[in-house]
């Protein structure tokens, strides 16, 4: 069954646990639809995990069309959120709505995301309005990386804890379908949970969400740049590959691939008439 809006709200209501992962291709998309997941996030993360930058400032939106239509035409059921990159929306409400659009109508996107509060409220009802769905991201913002002075937890303070709830409250209002939480102490990201009617996608911010969000190099251990506390590693896959490209090396040094049967046949004869 296709996954929608509806159905991310419907499994809130009925306490199912929704699983989101990011995704940046064709083949990883079609993976993740046939293993089930409800949602693939095409995140800027793919800045870092994909283009090899330091952080998500640099992406474009050309890179997200481009690899939000890849995703797009992999998947089946799985519902697809594209990431709004830095200064796509920022800027103003008409930049905002333009730029959903083009996610939507070139990438293909079910959805987009966009990182902050209250502040754009404005932004999201807009959007909404032109029938773009939108999921709000809130707590650790990395777009606001240089803001924020590095990568830490928010929301510790009873300020800071206050501000997201109102945050959360305000994007529910603006026509948010989803919140993401990222780097939200899990009792705080519990009680916004709880207050909010739209399901919340945890990352880095405990079992109390409606469901729960990760890159997917990093649950796959195929990123070793840096690990996040809140990373899970659920297989061995890079150590896989790499064990792999060095049997591949082994293989072709020695000789031993290709082997007859990953070789296309010809006549003799007409080999004998080539000398
Ligand atoms: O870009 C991304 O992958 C994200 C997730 C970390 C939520 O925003």
């Amino acid at each position: 069954m296709k996954n929608t809006v509806i159905t991310i709200q419907q499994a809130k209501e009925r306490g199912e646990k929704i699983t989101m992962l990011t995704a940046y291709d064709y083949s990883m998309a079609k993976l993740i639809d046939q293993a089930g997941v409800n949602m693939i996030l095409v995140g800027d993360s793919l800045g870092m995990v994909m283009l090899g930058y330091e952080d998500t400032l640099s992406v474009t939106m050309e890179d997200m069309i481009h690899h939000t239509r890849a995703v797009a035409r992999g998947v089946k059921d799985t519902m697809v959120v594209a990431d709004m990159p830095f200064m796509s929306y920022q800027t103003s409400v008409y930049d905002a709505v333009c730029n959903a659009g083009r996610l939507m109508k070139e990438g293909r996107a079910n959805a987009v995301k966009l990182e902050g509060g209250r502040e754009f409220a404005e932004h999201i009802r807009a959007i909404t309005a032109a029938s773009v769905p939108v999921v709000a991201h809130l707590g650790l913002t990395p777009q606001s990386l240089n803001a924020f002075g590095g990568f830490k937890v928010q929301g510790k303070t009873e300020e800071a804890a206050r501000k997201l709830l109102e945050d959360a409250r305000a994007v529910e209002a603006a026509g948010a379908v989803a919140a993401v939480l990222e780097c939200v102490p899990a009792k705080l990201a519990k009680v916004v949970t709880e207050q909010l009617h739209i399901p919340t996608i945890g990352i880095g911010a405990g079992a109390g969400c409606d469901g729960q969000v990760l890159v997917y190099q990093d649950m796959l251990a195929m990123f070793g740049d840096f690990k996040p506390k809140f990373v899970k590693q659920f297989g061995e896959i890079g150590t896989m590959m790499k064990e792999a490209f060095q049997r591949y090396i082994e293989e072709v040094k020695s000789g031993v691939f290709p082997a007859e049967e990953h070789t296309f046949k010809i006549d003799d004869e007409i080999i004998e008439k080539l000398y």
